[in-house]
This record gives C-alpha cells, sequence and structure tokens, in this order.
C-alpha cells in the first residue's frame, strides 16, 4: 500500500494523538484495510472461542440479574471484524439468543459474510439494556504522550510521518491536570506518561449507551502506582512488535490506565480472575479419561491448553477487565 494520503516523512510534527488518529483511522489507515486486526496480532478473541463461550455465559448471567427482557443488547465495541459477536450468539442457548440484538460498532467497513443477525454501526446505540463488552479496543483510542525534558519539564511530544519525535511545548491545562491525578511525572529528563483523558471519555460515552446492564473493558493496563516510567507506546506489524510510526503501515498502540477509566461500582480484576469466575480454568482432564474416551480426553487436552493460554501469567492472563455495573447491584460474575 502506498500511504500517498498519510503524512509524508517530511510533514510537520504533530501529537502523537492526532497523528496516531490519522495513521489508524485516516483514509488508507492501518484499521481500514481488509486483513483487519487478525491479519496482524492475536487477540484473547482469536485465541480461542473458549472466550467467546465464556463471554456468552456472562451474558446469560446477566439475563438473569436483568430479569430476562424482551431484548437482551450484545454491543460489541471496536468489533474488528465481527468475530466475538459470531462467537457469541454461535455460544448461547437458544432461548438468549432468540431475544438478543447484536450490535458491531466499528469504524471498519462489515465484512462480507457476516451473520446478518449482527447490526454493523459506526457508533454504540442508545438506551440498551444488556452487554457491552469492549476487547482490546481503548489502546487503540489515541493518545498524546508527555516527556520530561532537560529542564525537568514535561513537554507534549510531536511526531513526524516517519516517527522521528521531537519535544514541544509544555503541557498544559486538561492534559496537565489528567498528568497530576492519574500519572504523576517525577523530574528525570525522560520519563514518559500517554495522556490517558481520552480514553477515559471514550469509555464513559460507551458506557453511557447502556440503560441497565453491564459494560466491560478488557485490555492490557496498569494501574496508578505502577505505571511503566517511559510509558508503553509502540507498534505492531505482521505479528511482530515494530517502532510506532504513524504512516498507516503498523497498529499504534498503549496500554491502558484502567483505573482513570473506571467510575463508581466498578471492578477491576486480571482476566485468568475473571476468567476463572466464568468457568475457564487451564487445569488438565483427569489422566482416567485418556483409557476410557481417548477421543473425548484429546479434546479436552486441547481445550485445556487453549485455556492456559488465555489465562497465562506474562501473558493473556495479566490483561485487566473492567467491569462497570449500570443499574445492577454488581458484576454478575459467580455462578
Ligand atoms: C485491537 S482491535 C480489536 C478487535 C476485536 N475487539 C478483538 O479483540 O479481536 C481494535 C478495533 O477497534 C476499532 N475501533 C477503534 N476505535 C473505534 C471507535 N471509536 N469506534 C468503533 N471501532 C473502533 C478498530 O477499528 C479496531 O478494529
Amino acid at each position: 500500500m502506498t500511504n500517498d494520503e498519510q503524512a509524508s516523512p517530511a510533514s510537520a510534527p504533530r501529537g502523537w494523538r492526532e497523528a496516531t488518529k490519522t495513521a489508524l483511522y485516516g483514509p488508507g489507515g492501518f484499521y481500514l484495510r481488509p486483513e483487519g486486526p487478525a491479519g496482524h496480532f492475536r487477540t484473547s478473541v482469536h485465541a480461542s472461542p473458549l472466550y467467546a463461550d465464556a463471554v456468552a455465559r456472562l451474558l446469560c448471567r446477566l439475563d438473569d440479574v436483568l430479569g430476562r427482557p424482551g431484548e437482551l443488547a450484545f454491543v460489541d465495541m471496536g468489533a474488528g471484524r465481527g468475530e466475538l459477536t459470531s462467537g457469541v450468539l454461535a455460544a448461547l442457548p437458544a432461548d438468549v439468543a432468540a431475544r438478543v440484538r447484536a450490535y458491531a460498532v466499528e469504524r471498519a467497513e462489515r465484512p462480507a459474510g457476516l451473520d446478518p443477525r449482527v447490526e454493523w454501526r459506526a457508533a454504540p446505540p442508545a438506551g440498551v439494556t444488556g452487554l457491552l463488552f469492549a476487547n482490546e479496543w481503548l489502546d487503540n483510542v489515541p493518545l498524546d504522550v508527555a516527556e520530561v525534558a532537560a529542564d525537568g519539564t514535561a513537554r507534549r511530544v510531536l511526531v513526524r510521518g516517519d516517527g522521528a519525535e521531537s519535544l514541544g511545548g509544555p503541557v498544559d491545562g486538561r492534559d496537565a491536570r489528567w498528568l497530576a491525578r492519574w500519572w504523576p511525572l517525577g523530574d528525570e529528563p525522560g520519563l514518559r506518561a500517554e495522556i490517558g483523558h481520552p480514553r477515559d471519555e471514550a469509555w464513559a460515552a460507551a458506557v453511557a449507551a447502556l440503560e441497565r446492564g453491564l459494560a466491560v473493558a478488557v485490555d492490557y493496563a496498569h494501574l496508578k502506582g505502577a505505571r511503566p516510567p517511559y510509558g508503553t507506546l509502540t507498534g505492531f506489524r505482521a505479528g511482530r512488535e515494530t517502532a510506532p510510526v504513524p504512516d498507516g503501515s503498523c497498529d499504534i498502540t498503549a496500554h491502558v490506565a484502567l483505573d482513570a477509566c473506571a467510575a463508581e461500582g466498578a471492578v477491576l480484576l486480571t482476566q485468568r480472575a475473571a476468567l476463572g469466575a466464568l468457568g475457564v480454568s487451564g487445569g488438565r482432564p483427569p489422566l482416567a479419561l485418556a483409557s476410557s474416551d481417548p477421543a473425548a480426553y484429546v479434546r479436552a487436552l486441547a481445550r485445556a491448553g487453549e485455556a492456559a493460554e488465555l489465562t497465562a501469567p506474562g501473558g493473556l492472563g495479566d490483561f485487566r477487565w473492567l467491569l462497570q455495573p449500570v443499574g445492577v447491584p454488581e458484576p454478575p460474575l459467580a455462578p
């Protein structure tokens, strides 16, 4: 692909938020390409159908809490190519599936051949009752970056189309207030932080789509007191981590300050704990099954391998789930 419409290497330096917006979602942008996210990296959704099964179980538990409404929404926020929505629809018991209205919210075009029951939209529906689920969406909401300059002040990082960075003016206003509250920088030159308020606002707007129900954001995250000192801005292309170059050729992503997104009543869990509560664990099947039903044993072993990947320490298991109840007392994680 040529990126004529993207910033040229010599283009004027811009903040990372503006540059990322164009690189990911502008004309020729990374996320509008036909291969979709699965062409470049593997999310939990792609790792195993056990993930969609667990989300379907969560939707069923929520359905009970909501008193089995006549219409139960499932909103897949940042849906990629609709893989999670399709998986959830396939995993639901018939009596629940018959009442579910499934929405895939995505900036890219509707993929050919998607289940016709899925409504493909550019923005979440308003006033629905049910589950809004955002898997690896917030890390792709573009942000500005701050860096401590030689004089000890926090400056906005500017970037050209070829990825070359320079320091701009001092961080001020809303950006400075967000950093002071959520990601205070010391005065050691080189310290960096991603300024997260656009994600807090994007998440609050998505949660506001729900009249009643549960909103869940899942992402690689960090919490106050343990922020990464140099930030996490990076790129991905064709399965490999790469330098973040805002020319439309790679993903540009940064871990999410999920605690800053949380509103009152929210629960934050590791993916390992959340999936454990939804019945996914990586335990091996009993050896006795190998002799009584070898085929079932092999299937169970494969499932255990996939569950282990979804819950692995140092991997997907360390992702965080932010569960935000809306008009219900608490996230229905207990069976
Ligand atoms: C990392 S991918 C995750 C895809 C899928 N949820 C998964 O887990 O496999 C992030 C997706 O969010 C979409 N996205 C980003 N911002 C969006 C927005 N404001 N509205 C809808 N989709 C958005 C991108 O186009 C991209 O497909």
